[in-house]
C-alpha cells in the first residue's frame, strides 16, 4: 500500500494567526497530544521576529518543554541567522526556511525580495546542515498571491530548485491563500516536478475556497506523497488577509483512508484533538470530517 507522509502544521501555521493569547501549556499539550496519533512530523513553532508574528514568541520554550516523542520530527520556521541561533539554542533538530514565488508577498512576509531571501537562506541552510539539522523549504503563493494575483509556475519551480540546491531535503508548495483549483494545481505540480523530482515535494494547501482536498487529490497523480495539514483546519497567514487555515488533517486523513493510502495516523485520535483545541481557542472546528466524527461519537 502506498504511503503518504502527513506534516502537521497546526501548532505553527494554525496558531500563528490567532489574535488572542494562547497559553504556553496549551501549545505544549497540543503538540504532545498530536505526537501520540502516529504523526511523525509536527511543526512546533517559528523563530521569527515577535514584532511581526507575536503569537510565535514563545517558540523556544515550547520546543524545550515538549515531550519529544521518539521518531517524531519537530521542525520550526527560521527566516535568518538570528532565528537559527535561537532555534539551535532551543535544541531544534529540523528547521524550515520559507521563501515565496511572489515578489510582493516576499516583501510583506519577510521584508526582502525573493533573491535577497535566497541569499539570506543559503548561510542559514549551510550552518544548519553543518550542525546536523535537517532543512526543509517552503515556497509561498504557488497558485496565487494576495497582491499580484496569478503566479507563473515557472517561478515556483525556480525558487523550489534554488531551495533544493542549498540543501533542503524537501520543498513544500504553499497555496497560501487557497485560491487554487484542481487542474491548475496539478499543472503547477507537474511543472515544478520538471525541475525538482516529485519525491522531494510536499503540498501545503490552505482551504479558503474549499478546494484543498480536491487539489490534493489532483496533485497526488503527479507522485507527490507528502501533505501539510492542520488539525481542525486551524490557521491562516498574518500577511495574507482573508486566507483561511490549512486543509484540515482530519479531512485529508479521511480522503486518504478512502483511497486506501497508508499514513500511520489515527484519524479518530486526531479528531478528538481537533475538538479539544477548537474548544480551547473558542473557535468553530474547521474540519467537516472532525465535526462529523465527533457528532457520531456523542450520538
Ligand atoms: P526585518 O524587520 O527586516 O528584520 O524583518 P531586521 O533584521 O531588520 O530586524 C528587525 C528587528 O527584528 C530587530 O529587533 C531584530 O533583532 C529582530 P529590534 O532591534 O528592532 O528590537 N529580528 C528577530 N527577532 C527574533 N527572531 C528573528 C529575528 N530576526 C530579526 N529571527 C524578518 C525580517 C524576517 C525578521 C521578519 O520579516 C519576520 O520575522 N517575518 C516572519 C513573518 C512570518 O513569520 N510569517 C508567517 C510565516 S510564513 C507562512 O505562514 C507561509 C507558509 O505557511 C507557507 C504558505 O502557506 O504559503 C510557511
Ligand atoms: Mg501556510
Amino acid at each position: 500500500m502506498a504511503f503518504i507522509r502527513i506534516v502537521e502544521v497546526g501548532p505553527r501555521d494554525g496558531l500563528q494567526n490567532e489574535s488572542r493569547a494562547i497559553a504556553l501549556d496549551t501549545k505544549v499539550e497540543l503538540i504532545d497530544r498530536l505526537a501520540a496519533t502516529g504523526l511523525k512530523s509536527i511543526e512546533a513553532g517559528a523563530f521569527v521576529s515577535p514584532k511581526w508574528v507575536p503569537q510565535m514568541a514563545g517558540s523556544g520554550e515550547v520546543l524545550t518543554r515538549i515531550r519529544k516523542a521518539p521518531g517524531v520530527a519537530y521542525p520550526v520556521l527560521v527566516p535568518n541567522e538570528k532565528g537559527l541561533e535561537a532555534a539551535l539554542a532551543a535544541g531544534a533538530q529540523e528547521i524550515a526556511v520559507f521563501g515565496a514565488a511572489s515578489e510582493s508577498f516576499s516583501r510583506r512576509n519577510i521584508n526582502c525580495s525573493i533573491a535577497e531571501s535566497l541569499d539570506r537562506f543559503r548561510p542559514v541552510a549551510e550552518q544548519a546542515l553543518a550542525a546536523g539539522l535537517k532543512v526543509r523549504g517552503y515556497v509561498s503563493c504557488v497558485l496565487g498571491c494576495p497582491y499580484e494575483g496569478e503566479i507563473d509556475a515557472g517561478k515556483v519551480a525556480e525558487v523550489a530548485a534554488a531551495l533544493v540546491s542549498m540543501g533542503c531535503y524537501e520543498v513544500s508548495l504553499g497555496d497560501t491563500i487557497g485560491v487554487g483549483t484542481p487542474a491548475r494545481a496539478k499543472r503547477m505540480a507537474q511543472r515544478v516536478a520538471q525541475d525538482v523530482s516529485a519525491d522531494r515535494l510536499a503540498l501545503h494547501f490552505h482551504d479558503t475556497y474549499g478546494q484543498a482536498v480536491a487539489n490534493i487529490l489532483a496533485c497526488l497523480e503527479t507522485g507527490v506523497a507528502v501533505i501539510d495539514t492542520s488539525v481542525a483546519g486551524l490557521g491562516g497567514c498574518p500577511y495574507a488577509k482573508g486566507a483561511s487555515g490549512n486543509v484540515a488533517t482530519e479531512d485529508v486523513l479521511y480522503l486518504l483512508n478512502g483511497l486506501g493510502l497508508e499514513t500511520g495516523v489515527d484519524l479518530d485520535k486526531v479528531a478528538r484533538i481537533g475538538g479539544w483545541i477548537s474548544d480551547q481557542l473558542e473557535r468553530p472546528n474547521g474540519s467537516k470530517v472532525g465535526r462529523a466524527l465527533l457528532a457520531k461519537a456523542v450520538a
